[in-house]
């Protein structure tokens, strides 16, 4: 009995001490220097572990359980991609979590960073602040403004529990028949980099101490997306020169490369034809995070057979993996893994929305006023008897904001797309109650010609569009945006306010215009475009990419 006794409390000494020393694991101490915490973990892990941080999967496949069983590191939303159509910011941020618990069930509870396109506000959220595409923010040329943008985009997609987004877009796109064009600040490398102010608005300062959050290296951005395009032949995806000589080598960039969807496949033509060869190239040029984004266990099995096989070192895993875990611990994943529901109130508050139309006001460009100097049209006059406004966007929330709203293409719509202030609505709240105002999207000579009319305002442009589905060589207005623009121009006194993610051949028309604005894609803050056709504001744009004469100028 008594030495049974002194054996169970021998053995309970040993227990505690066994607890004890569980109980301290360096990694998880946030007093330890985050390379310090990085070593340990990384000290810790199995291949399988370690590959599971280099996977990003998509939001559609990404249940808890696969997230655990396979250790995944991150899951993104693509464009449109959501919980659920009109999905609030609360059910957000319990999927996401939902997600973060799959992911801390595991031995290392290493918890997932979840990653989103927030490209103009955190577009893919409905009642999100939609601001103007980059192309507009380009016209106001104001670093501040943008900056703010940043920090109200930021507190947006925290709001859904999300920690990370794609964003910004610092393409210098020369092209604008590519349909990515108005992701793009500017045909200008100035311009652009001078609005890559987002990224602090984003992240927050620079800490003036280097190594604060949530600066990896206190250079700016954590991490960097290879885009799908290729330099002198070589695809993006697999330059070993830029992302590994350059970015990382002479650069010093201390986050992580992440592949674009479906990036490394299309290293290959047709994409995908060879995948062990895309996932060798890709890797071995240098990217750390591949957003698969669907056939995951295709890429975790053959990653995994090209280690043991000596075919990608691990030294390049143990490289790829010591950069996603620094960038994890350096933002503070670790200590807060979840969603703040105290910032569920910041999606599309009015503050933001406030924001975005003050974006909306500076980023448009006044292209023409009055057939000569001594005749200007701008600013028009609140009071007047009865107006006209006309064309497929002046009521349509979802054609002003463009593409990556809602959904990756976008659409049109109002309501149905998501809250915010058409260009018609604002005309209406902003002229004086005696105004008649009468709204015909396609009028007819007759509608035209009948009424006595002191002015029209004619909205027109493109169709909302993203990525290649907007390439175009045809830079002109569809229809029916010209024939409105003849019908209505030749009889009233006409302002055309344009909608569209590049500029577009007017030279046919811009004559029997009278007064012609440039509004670029402008957002869910229509209330901005009249702000300044009314002269409450003035103009303040000016052209971030040159408006050319006609299409075949630039073929
Ligand atoms: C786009 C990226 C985007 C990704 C995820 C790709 O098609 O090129 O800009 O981040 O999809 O939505």
């Amino acid at each position: 009995m008594g030495s049974l006794h002194r054996f169970s409390c021998v053995l309970l000494v040993l227990c505690l001490a066994a607890l004890g020393r569980a109980e301290y694991v360096k990694y998880k101490d946030p007093e330890q220097p985050v390379a310090v915490r990085v070593k340990d973990l990384l000290s810790r892990m199995t291949l399988a572990e370690k590959i599971g941080q280099m996977t990003q999967i998509e939001r559609e496949n990404a249940t808890a359980e696969q997230i655990s069983k396979y250790f995944i590191g991150s899951v993104l939303s693509g464009g449109g991609s959501v919980p659920a159509p009109r999905a609030s910011a609360q059910a957000w941020a319990s999927m996401v979590d939902g997600m973060q618990k799959g992911a801390l069930s595991t031995r290392l509870a290493i918890p997932i960073i979840y990653g989103i396109d927030a490209v103009h506000g955190h577009n893919n959220v409905y009642k999100a602040t939609i601001f103007p595409h980059n192309i507009g923010l380009g016209a106001t040329r104001d670093p501040d403004l943008v900056k703010r943008i940043g920090e109200a985009t930021a507190l947006e997609v925290r709001a859904t529990g999300i920690p990370y987004v794609f964003a910004p877009c610092v393409a210098v796109c020369r092209d604008p028949r590519w349909g990515r064009c108005y992701e793009s600040y500017s045909e200008d490398p100035k311009v652009v980099q001078s609005l890559t102010t987002l990224i602090s608005g984003l992240q927050g300062d620079v800490p003036s101490n280097e190594a604060g959050k949530p600066y990896v290296g206190g250079r700016g951005v954590s991490t960097v997306m290879v885009s799908y395009s290729s330099w002198n032949g070589v695809k993006m995806h697999a330059n070993h020169h830029l992302i590994t000589d350059f970015l990382k080598n002479k650069l010093r960039f201390r986050g992580f490369v992440i592949s674009d969807w479906q990036g490394i496949d299309r290293i290959t033509s047709p994409p995908h034809k060879n995948y062990s060869y895309s996932i060798e190239a890709g890797i071995g040029a240098g990217i750390d995070m591949i957003m698969v984004p669907y056939t995951y266990t295709e890429f975790i099995d053959d990653l995994t057979s090209q280690v043991e096989n000596k075919i990608i070192p691990m030294s390049r895993i143990d490289d790829a993996v010591y950069r996603i875990l620094r960038v994890k611990f350096t933002m503070g994943l670790f200590e807060s893994p979840f969603a703040d529901p105290t910032l569920a109130g910041e999606l599309g508050k009015q503050e933001h929305r406030e924001l975005a139309r003050e974006a909306v006001r500076k980023s448009l460009v006044l292209l023409k006023n009055g057939k000569s100097d001594y005749s200007p049209v701008l600013p028009l006059p609140k009071k007047a008897g009865k107006i006209l406004v006309a064309g497929s966007h002046a009521d349509n929330l979802g054609r002003q904001c463009g593409g990556w709203t809602i959904t990756w293409q976008g659409q049109a719509g109002n309501e149905n797309v998501t809250a915010g202030t058409t260009i018609l609505s604002a005309i209406k709240a902003t002229v004086d109650p005696s105004t008649t105002v009468v709204y015909s999207e396609n009028p007819d000579s007759g509608v035209v010609a009948g009424d006595k009319y002191d002015y029209a305002v004619v909205v027109v442009g493109e169709p909302p569009y993203a990525e290649g589905f907007g390439d175009n060589l045809n830079l002109t207005i569809p229809e029916p945006g010209p024939s409105v623009i003849q019908t209505v121009c030749k009889s009233i006194k006409c302002v055309v306010v344009l909608i569209s993610g590049r500029p577009l051949v007017v030279e046919p028309y811009i004559g029997g215009i009278d007064a012609f604005v440039a509004a670029w894609l402008p957002g869910t803050e229509g209330q901005g475009v009249a702000d300044v056709l009314f002269g409450d504001y003035g103009f303040t744009g000016k052209l971030s990419r040159t408006w050319f004469r006609s299409g075949t100028s630039c073929r």
